[in-house]
């Protein structure tokens, strides 16, 4: 059946592997089965509920559409726009606002992370990030969200608010209730340097991830250095699911090459991890190094990179007005 995909991408900067398996390759996939209708968005509304450089700020929107396109999604067919080009999220995210409940948004572990120690100083934007990210998701009467597994909880909370406007206005079906579409096997790609921590944009070592512009020799540099524990390589998933460094490397691997963990366990058993490096290295170079030339090549045609911006924005801007009337009617505005 045909599915209605939506999900979003924070232009901040350093788009890395973790980023390109757990969300980027899932976009492609679905942007190559015909008849899906899909819609890809920079969510510079989300990036800044921490401070941005305004500068950098529209380098890196254009620099993470330039990363969709080189991975792979195809502009002409799929919506590609900026979140902050259609106010219909803003608006909407203040609607959803009234129906979400703090008890909802005070059990989101990822802004307990974000916000660290001291939660006073945190945005509110920060607090209430997931329920923007809701607006995004339910304004496009999305069937099927694609992300990492560290935005499962934001889309269970969209779930629920969903449901809690079509029980409180008697709308039966009028927001989608969307499903979490997120890999089973290997879902969350951990950094190089500690297989307990997510790989992510913000850690301080360049070395913790393999970002999507990394050179060949950037990347089985950072392979070669990637930690590991002093034991052979494992044999069986159990042993794996004890050795979190392993399993990370194995997971990468597994991704790259569409194969399942207890698959690449059995081609690397008892093997040093030297040679099993230097395989996953090649994976990678293979995969990343056309990206990473592609990513540079777009860069330079900024203004095909605009024109992709506007032309999104205004098909975005086209369905989410009719579902904001809508919304209107219902609420009686
Ligand atoms: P980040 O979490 O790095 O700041 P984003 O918030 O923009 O990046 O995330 C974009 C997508 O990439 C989301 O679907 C998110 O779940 C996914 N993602 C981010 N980091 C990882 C990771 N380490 N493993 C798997 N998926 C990830
Ligand atoms: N919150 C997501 C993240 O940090 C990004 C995001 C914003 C998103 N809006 C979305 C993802 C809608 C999926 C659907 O990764």
């Amino acid at each position: 059946m045909a599915k209605k995909i939506f999900s979003g991408v924070q232009p901040t900067g350093n788009l890395h592997l973790g980023n390109y398996l757990g969300a980027i390759k899932n976009f492609v996939e679905l942007n190559n089965e015909k008849e899906n209708k899909c819609v890809f968005c920079v969510v510079d509304l989300h990036a800044v509920t921490t401070k941005q450089n305004p500068k950098e700020l529209r380098d890196n929107i254009l620099e993470t559409v330039a990363t969709f396109i080189a991975s792979g999604i195809d502009p002409k067919k799929n919506i590609i726009f900026n979140q902050s080009s259609v106010p219909a999220h803003s608006e909407v995210a203040w609607i959803l606002s009234c129906i979400a409940r703090m008890g909802w948004l005070n059990r989101m572990t990822q802004f307990k992370e974000k916000a660290g120690k001291d939660k006073e100083k945190a945005s509110v934007g920060l607090y209430s990030y997931p329920v923007l990210m809701a607006a995004d998701i339910l304004l496009y009467d999305t069937t099927h969200v694609p992300v990492g597994d560290d935005q499962k909880q934001h889309l269970e909370l969209c779930r629920d608010i969903a449901q809690k406007f079509n029980n409180d206005f008697g709308a039966d079906d009028f927001f989608k209730v969307p499903e979490p579409l997120i890999r089973k096997e290997f879902s969350r790609v951990m950094s190089l340097k500690d297989g307990l921590k997510k790989m992510s944009k913000s850690e301080m070592s360049d070395l913790s991830r393999i970002n999507l512009t990394d050179t060949d020799d950037d990347i089985i540099n950072k392979i070669k250095k990637a930690k590991t524990d002093p034991m052979s390589m494992p044999e069986n998933l159990d042993e794996l699911d004890k050795r979190p460094e392993a399993k990370n490397l194995i997971g990468i691997y597994s991704s790259l090459t569409e194969n399942t963990l207890e698959g690449s366990i059995g081609k690397f058993s008892g093997m040093n991890f030297s040679q099993f490096k230097e395989q996953l290295a090649k994976e990678l170079v293979d995969k990343i190094s056309p990206i990473s030339a592609e990513i540079k090549k777009l860069l330079k045609e900024k203004n095909y990179l605009n024109k992709i911006l506007l032309e999104g924005s205004e098909k975005a801007s086209e369905i989410a007005s009719k579902k904001v009337k809508k919304i209107h009617e219902i609420m009686g505005f």
